[in-house]
């Protein structure tokens, strides 16, 4: 691999051994020790699909079309990720660059404004580079038809000058990868999910695999952590391992001022209560969602933007950060006509929740 590809991905440099493939818990914990140093304090990041955990079926799908591409000399197809946020679209999109021996531009729906910040990008990539877009289901519709020649026949056609002088360009572009990255797939267009050949729907984690997630990220930040500590943050972590990161590192800073350094379960438990996050997992923004669905609005049926403004949050927020965690472990449902709690949401309030907010909440 060149160096310019590594430094275009990631920073800091690369001391990773590509061969490996032992996935044993010895082994990916040698690796993250061995890693430590080249992947900087805070990186915590797995950087090849061998320290990959979890997303197994995606991950092994996406070997093998690796694979399948670097055997024939060619580039991988276009692909789509898809899921809720902090599950490894872009992680995951990092370690096919990386594994593709090219270089990965980031960019998002929301940067690429007008036509021509996305011809821009497009006439820059290199052959075989692969160009992330993160949200893309936040992309324009006058932005997008510039991706439907570009992803298809590898040329974008656009327009200068006005009126009598306006003329077409006919741009051809290197052969690229395009990746694209969304918590909502259902907002894509038709015509442009169907120009991904490869898409991915990346799902919750186990709390088995957040626990691997939070022993390996601890032996990188060298924190001293024991089989029951990293049970407690897994459980709380909501299936999400950038929150398992999160909260490592908050139980981290806990154990170092009001302990001896060590993560154990009490240690765990008291750092995350005084965090405001319960044994489920729920944080603040949860909780408050549930307790305005189940007080304000008597368990529903709400409209989102209805809870949203009671609740003082962005629509977005609460749609793609907030509820799809809560539909999941059964305490809300979507309907048509609203946003209801399920007996399990509102017992998860407490009764007090179904009395137009008496008494204290339970959580
Ligand atoms: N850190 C964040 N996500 C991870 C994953 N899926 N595997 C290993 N480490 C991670």
């Amino acid at each position: 691999m060149s160096e310019s590809a590594r430094e275009r991905v990631f920073t800091g440099s690369d001391s990773l051994d590509p061969g490996a493939e032992d996935r044993s818990a010895d082994a990916l914990a040698e690796r993250a020790a061995r890693n430590a140093s080249s992947l900087g304090m805070n990186d915590l990041r797995p950087r090849q699909f061998s320290d990959y955990i979890g997303q197994r079926d995606v991950v092994n799908s996406i070997q093998i079309a690796v694979e399948a591409a670097k055997h024939r000399g060619d580039t991988l197809d276009h692909a789509l990720f898809h899921g809720p946020p902090g599950l490894g679209k872009t992680t995951i999109s990092q370690i096919i660059a990386r594994e593709m021996d090219t270089t990965l531009v980031h960019t998002s729906g929301p940067a690429l404004e007008r036509p021509a910040d996305v011809v821009g990008i497009l006439s820059n990539q290199k052959h075989g580079d692969v160009l992330f877009i993160d949200e893309i289901h936040r992309l324009s519709y006058a932005v997008e038809e510039y991706l439907y020649s570009a992803m298809e026949d590898f040329r974008v056609d656009f327009i200068t000058g006005t009126g009598a002088f306006a003329k077409t360009i006919n741009l051809p572009l290197q052969k690229f990868t395009l990746i694209g990255s969304t918590t909502r797939a259902g907002m894509l267009s038709p015509p442009l999910r169907e120009r991904f050949a490869l898409t991915y729907h990346l799902d919750y984690y186990s709390d088995d695999e957040i626990k691997q997630v939070v022993t390996r990220s601890a032996m990188i930040l060298s924190v001293p952590i024991d089989e029951d500590g990293a049970v407690v943050i897994a459980k709380r972590s909501r299936g999400t391992p950038r929150i398992a990161n999160n909260l490592l590192r908050r139980v981290r800073d806990f154990a170092q001022v009001r302990g001896d350094g060590t993560i154990d379960a009490e240690v765990a438990a008291e750092a995350l209560r005084v965090e405001g996050v319960d044994e489920l997992g729920l944080d603040r923004l949860d909780r408050l969602y549930l307790e305005t669905l189940c007080r304000q609005y008597g368990g529903g049926p709400a409209g989102i933007n209805a809870l949203a403004a009671s609740a003082n949050e962005e629509v977005q927020t609460l749609e793609d950060v907030v509820e799809p965690f809560l539909l999941k472990i059964g305490f809300i449902l979507r309907t048509p006509q609203g946003r209801r709690a399920t007996s399990a949401g509102m017992g998860h309030v407490g009764d007090d929740g179904m009395r137009g907010g008496q008494g204290a909440l339970i959580w």
